[in-house]
């Protein structure tokens, strides 16, 4: 058993292109316990991709779905889970997630983080209308930092692959044994 015990979920919170889902599966397996992406459960509930919510509902009623789907799974224990870029802004989400776990801040520079979504920006509704996605990235990344920062424990992600990402937080955590997050609230 690791020393911080079975019961704390371990949420991975950060900007879009940090790493969350792909570094969330490798701790999973890392650490054995279930993944669960915050993203992907709203997709099944809605029975829509993240970009269609976004067209037929607008932001407005995505973040509505977001804040919908943290009280569902209020309740989970033991998971890794991974949230969206824009949950934590919310302030009533961020305390029900710090509530909810140990929560890590996956830092990630724009270049960097632009450089691993390029590919598929059209997926990204807040970046596939931009003429200028790494203006915007980082505009929007400037606007989210200081509420980044609340969480437990910041790990930068630029140059590591998810493995490694993985490896670093799972060393956090035994290195630092049992969190009490009673006593990390901010
Ligand atoms: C968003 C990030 C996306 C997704 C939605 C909004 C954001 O998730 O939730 O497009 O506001 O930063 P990823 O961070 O997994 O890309």
């Amino acid at each position: 058993m690791s020393p911080m015990g079975t019961l704390q979920n371990i949420i991975l919170i950060g900007f879009m292109g940090s790493g969350k889902t792909t570094t969330g599966k490798e701790l999973a397996k890392l650490l054995n316990r279930p993944f669960l992406d915050l993203d992907e459960f709203i997709e099944e509930a809605c029975g829509m991709k993240i970009a269609k919510i976004f067209k037929e509902g607008g932001e407005h009623f995505f973040r509505k779905k977001e804040s919908q789907a943290i009280d569902l799974l209020e309740s989970k224990k033991n998971s890794v889970i991974s949230t969206g870029g824009g949950v934590w802004q919310n302030e009533e989400n961020r305390s029900k997630l710090l509530r909810m776990g140990l929560c890590v801040w996956l830092k990630v520079s724009p270049e960097k983080a632009l450089k691993r979504i390029e590919a598929n920006l059209s997926q990204r509704p807040l970046l596939a209308a931009s003429e200028n996605p790494l203006q915007t990235m980082t505009g929007l990344l400037m606007e989210r930092e200081t509420d980044y920062s609340k969480a437990h424990v910041i790990v930068v992600t630029n140059d590591k692959n998810p493995k490694q990402v993985a490896e670093e937080i799972a060393a956090i955590i035994n290195l630092d044994g049992p969190f009490d997050l009673r006593s990390m609230q901010k």
